[in-house]
């Protein structure tokens, strides 16, 4: 059965008041559309775990870093409706720009030191505009619970620190990246990619499996990222923003897995940027 789409505050809050007064656990699902399997195996876990459940589908302006890369962020509310059908989602939450940075708007969350490496280096003010709209999201909808995917393991932990120092109620569950049989991490971002470089894509797990080996067995970190770099540019990759190992708590750079440690690796393929992140075994 269809989820009711709910396009206002006013919609949404009078959805979950019953809810929360009965005591029921609400799951939230945060996405900006253009749904994957990766996001219907969020839907899924929040539907095992929760008596209600919410997917809010936002295109949210304030984290893009270019108008170039906002306006061709696929949308496709209608598809995305109907791959929810099968889950019996409770609400679709699909607010507009005005209503959810109405005019006047001045308030912007910061989350320091996880932010300032990784993507937080490469995409300026990203962080800020995921942390800002996931808040406003987390408030609206009284969720007692978050799913997130590890896919975005920076934004993940991001979002645990955010709720914590702003004490949101709410349980922020990471769920395990889904890959393509070729190993691509789902994204939304891949239906730009054109045939031939959906073709190479996949080199970019590869390479960081590659160089999570290495740190696995205790070799050298710094020249497998180099082999890694160099076998992902002759292959066509335009550039490569980082391939680095990091603790998972706090994202602290690390040249040996002496704590729980994944391996970040972000790529530009044909005018797309790719990211991916895989665990280190110790
Ligand atoms: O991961 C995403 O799709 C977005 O960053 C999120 C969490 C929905 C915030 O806009």
């Amino acid at each position: 059965m269809s989820a009711p789409i709910l396009r206002s505050l006013a919609q949404l809050r009078a959805a979950t008041r019953p809810w929360q007064l009965a005591g029921e656990t609400i799951g939230v699902v945060p996405t900006m559309g253009a749904l994957h399997d990766g996001h219907l195996s969020l839907v899924a876990a929040a539907k095992a775990a929760c008596s209600r459940v919410i997917v809010t589908i936002f295109v949210n302006p304030r984290q893009f870093s270019s108008p170039e890369d906002l306006a061709s962020y696929p949308r496709t509310e209608t598809a995305d409706a109907a791959k929810l059908a099968r889950f019996g989602v409770d609400a679709l939450y699909v607010p507009d720009g005005a209503q959810m940075y109405p005019e006047g708007f001045a308030t912007t969350v910061t989350v320091s030191g996880l932010t300032e490496v990784l993507d937080g280096i490469h995409r300026p003010g990203h962080f800020e505009g995921v942390a800002t709209v996931v808040a406003k999201l987390f408030t609206q909808t009284s969720a007692t619970d978050a799913f997130f995917g590890e896919k975005d393991f920076q934004q993940l932990q991001v979002v645990r620190r955010m709720a914590r120092d702003l004490d949101i109620p709410i349980t922020v569950h990471g769920c395990p990246t889904i890959r393509e049989i070729d190993g691509l991490a789902m994204s939304s971002r891949n239906l730009l990619l054109s045939d031939r470089a959906r073709t190479m894509a996949p080199m970019l797990p590869e390479q960081m499996q590659a160089m999570a080996q290495v740190a696995a067995t205790g070799g050298d970190i710094k020249a497998a990222q180099a082999r890694a770099i160099t076998r992902l540019e002759q292959a066509g990759f335009t550039s490569v923003d980082y391939l680095e190992m990091r603790a998972n708590d706090d994202l602290t750079l690390l040249d040996a897995p002496t704590r729980p440690a994944r391996l970040f690796g972000a790529a530009w393929l044909a005018g797309v940027r790719l990211i991916d992140n895989i665990a280190v075994e110790a």
